[in-house]
């Protein structure tokens, strides 16, 4: 549906050169651009309650930042606003299906969509991100400028609104519909609405260490794993009662270095984690169970959908070979399905076409009925 060009580089070329290290500005990176979603049908996601937003003005130079959910936006004038909604993904599959040509990096390292809608002025003002980001351009005109990565100060705009110091341009572009502006993690930038404008970032996230580490703890003591106790049996008597010697130092990071060096540990514990939604799944709270002959039927005229936003991940680990991780979840299946649990985690959409080996083996089949019946697959037309 969506073809990206990334100034006819390849997308490894854009990775060797851009990825992580310095913006790129694409003019026409998706040619034709047409927004997937309207402001009004924007405005209203930002009034559900488990829909991340954020209303952001700039009033006679004073920032206000208010989260959502919003009753009504009649107190709001023609300028100096932006409405800003998290996970879209999540929500509209039109919006959803832009990610599709971002997917050269891995599932897990998909955030999601965030769509903000700006009125001339608006925007959220000078900032830093810890994550990689492409902004697309719709509908309308924004201003952006980018900065190099200097450490800047930071500034408290707003009690929800974090800035950085007025920084020098590297980049300074306006940018149309289709145009596209690739920002790494730590170059400040900021957009001004010039005409009424539509932005969709694609954002990747990636972990903090320290959070990787806590992840790992609670994941440890939630399996009742790593309860052994640091032991000493071979301690030598000391005449320096205030020391940790080097013994004790080794004996202490062996003990940290043991657990993270079992693999089999760490691949489960990444899968639950990494593979757990970061932002609200849309459930389809009124779904009726499928039975297996229903999804037979349909799949003759429909692609099973996954779930915007609904992460699924795999690893070529041994010890998870047959094994796919769904929302925090492991399910496991024989061996001999391990192709058609990849397919699951590596296609968006899956067609008769691509399940035909599959759809006679009750095993894979009790798993799709399963994971159907969860609203984590789905078609758009049930019939
Ligand atoms: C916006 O869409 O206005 C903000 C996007 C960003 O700077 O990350
Ligand atoms: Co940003």
């Amino acid at each position: 549906m969506y073809s990206v060009n990334l100034n006819n580089l390849t997308r490894q070329q854009f990775l060797d050169e851009y990825w992580q290290k310095k913006p790129l500005l694409i003019r026409q990176g998706l040619a034709n651009f047409e927004d997937p979603i309207t402001p009004d049908e924007l405005a209203g996601l930002a009034m559900e309650e488990q829909i991340e937003s954020r209303l952001v003005s700039q009033i006679d130079g004073k920032w206000d930042a208010q989260h959502g959910p919003f009753e009504d936006y009649s107190h709001l004038g023609e300028t100096n606003w932006s409405l800003l909604i998290q996970g879209v993904d999540h929500w509209d599959e039109n919006v959803d299906a832009l990610l599709s040509e971002f997917r050269f990096l891995p599932n897990w390292r998909i955030d999601d969509v965030m769509v903000s809608y700006a009125t001339p002025g608006g925007g959220v003002g000078p900032h830093v991100d810890n994550y990689d980001v492409f902004l697309i351009q719709g509908s309308g005109k924004r201003s952006w400028q980018v900065g190099s990565n200097e450490a800047l100060k930071e500034v408290i705009a707003d009690q929800a609104l974090l800035h950085v110091e007025a920084f020098e341009p590297i980049i300074d572009v306006e940018l149309n519909p289709g145009d596209i502006l690739y920002v790494p993690p730590g170059f400040p930038h900021q957009g001004i609405a010039i005409e009424p404008s539509m932005t969709f970032s694609i954002g990747y996230r990636t972990i903090a260490k320290s959070h990787l580490m806590s992840g790992l703890a609670d994941y440890l003591i939630d399996n009742q794993l790593g309860k052994e106790m640091v032991v000493d049996p071979d301690r030598q008597a000391t005449q320096t009662p205030g020391l940790i010697d080097e013994t004790d130092i080794n004996n202490l990071t062996n003990s940290l270095k043991d657990m993270l060096s079992n693999d089999a540990v760490l691949t489960d514990f990444y899968g639950q984690h990494l593979s757990s939604a970061k932002h609200e799944l849309a459930i389809d709270e009124d779904l009726v169970p499928f039975e297996i002959s229903e999804v037979l039927d349909i799949l003759e005229d429909q692609p099973l959908n996954r779930l915007g936003g609904l992460r699924c991940l795999y690893f070529s680990h041994e010890s998870a070979l047959a094994s796919v991780y769904i929302n925090g979840e492991k399910y496991t299946l024989s061996d001999s399905l391990t192709t058609p649990l990849r397919l699951l985690a590596d296609t968006q959409s899956l067609t008769q076409e691509l399940l035909s080996p599959w759809l006679e083996e009750p095993e894979f089949m009790a798993l799709l009925i399963e994971l159907i019946n969860l609203g984590y697959w789905y078609f758009s037309d049930p019939e």
